[in-house]
């Protein structure tokens, strides 16, 4: 049986992993976020606001009957604030580095505290972004949390690859994915010029047909979920795959 456990379950990227999930056989997934969308016999709902910690620090990974692969995808995300240093509030930062940054680093503790010693291929996707790589002007909250996120998986990697029975081990992998069509998208093409010098550069993306699909883009991702058990690197981008 295959286990899946994907944050941001309930509309764009992380609803499109958890459906073709739900297609493939053997195989139950867990959603977690605020809401949920989705209704399925192999779906299981985790109503969980990652900005709230009593829900964050409560949530525990259950024990698992015929386990043979575990996969963690920590894919909420947000990019708010949109705005430049000195015009953000300190609470709309905040919630950013606890959903983007804080939140995963707590789930991949309790996933590898919980799952460490159960015999079954152990895989955590972080799902990053180029915007971890370079400086985007209004964006210093959601570069920020997605750098600390590739630099954490790395970290964790690192840590794991010390484990001498290699079985033991959890593969972790940060992956940006490309520029996909969903909210976040729309939110970045109502942002405000003043707080966002490229902002007509994504609504151009948009007018030519350049953003990919959320299916697409999850598609892509789990048909390379294999591949990420046996490379080296932790951070990886789907437009070199
Ligand atoms: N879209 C892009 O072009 C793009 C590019 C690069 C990277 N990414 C990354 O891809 C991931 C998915 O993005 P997306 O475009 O699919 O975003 P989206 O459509 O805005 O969906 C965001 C998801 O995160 C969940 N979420 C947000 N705040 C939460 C909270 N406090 N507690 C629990 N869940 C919360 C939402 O669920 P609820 O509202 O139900 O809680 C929702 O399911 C993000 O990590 C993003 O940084 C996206």
């Amino acid at each position: 049986m295959r286990y899946i456990f994907i944050t941001g379950s309930s509309k764009g990227l992380g609803k499109a992993f958890a459906e073709l999930f739900l297609d493939q056989e053997q195989t139950k997934v867990f959603g977690i976020s605020r809401t949920c969308s989705i209704d399925h016999e192999n779906y299981v709902h985790h109503h969980v606001d990652l900005n709230n910690s009593d829900d964050l620090y409560n949530f525990t990974f259950p024990q698992l009957q015929n386990a043979e692969e575990v996969i963690l995808i920590n894919n909420a995300g947000l990019l708010n604030p949109i705005k430049k240093v000195g015009a953000f509030s300190a609470e709309a930062l905040s919630i950013n580095i606890q959903v983007n940054l804080i939140a995963p680093m707590v789930l991949c503790n309790t996933f590898i505290n919980t799952y460490q010693e159960l015999s079954a291929k152990k895989l955590i996707v972080n799902i990053s972004s180029g915007a971890g790589k370079y400086p985007i002007d209004g964006w210093s909250a959601y570069c920020t949390s997605k750098s600390g996120l590739d630099m954490f998986s790395t970290v964790m990697q690192a840590e794991q690859n010390l484990i001498s029975y290699v079985f033991k081990r959890v593969k972790v992998i940060s992956i940006s994915p490309g520029i996909i069509d969903t909210d976040m998208q729309a939110e970045i093409r109502r942002s405000n010029v003043d707080d966002f010098s490229q902002v007509n550069r994504f609504v151009d993306y948009k007018k030519s047909g350049d953003l990919q699909s959320s299916v697409q883009t999850a598609g892509k991702i789990i048909s390379k979920l294999h591949t990420f058990y046996t490379r080296d690197e932790v951070i990886c981008s789907l437009r070199d795959e």
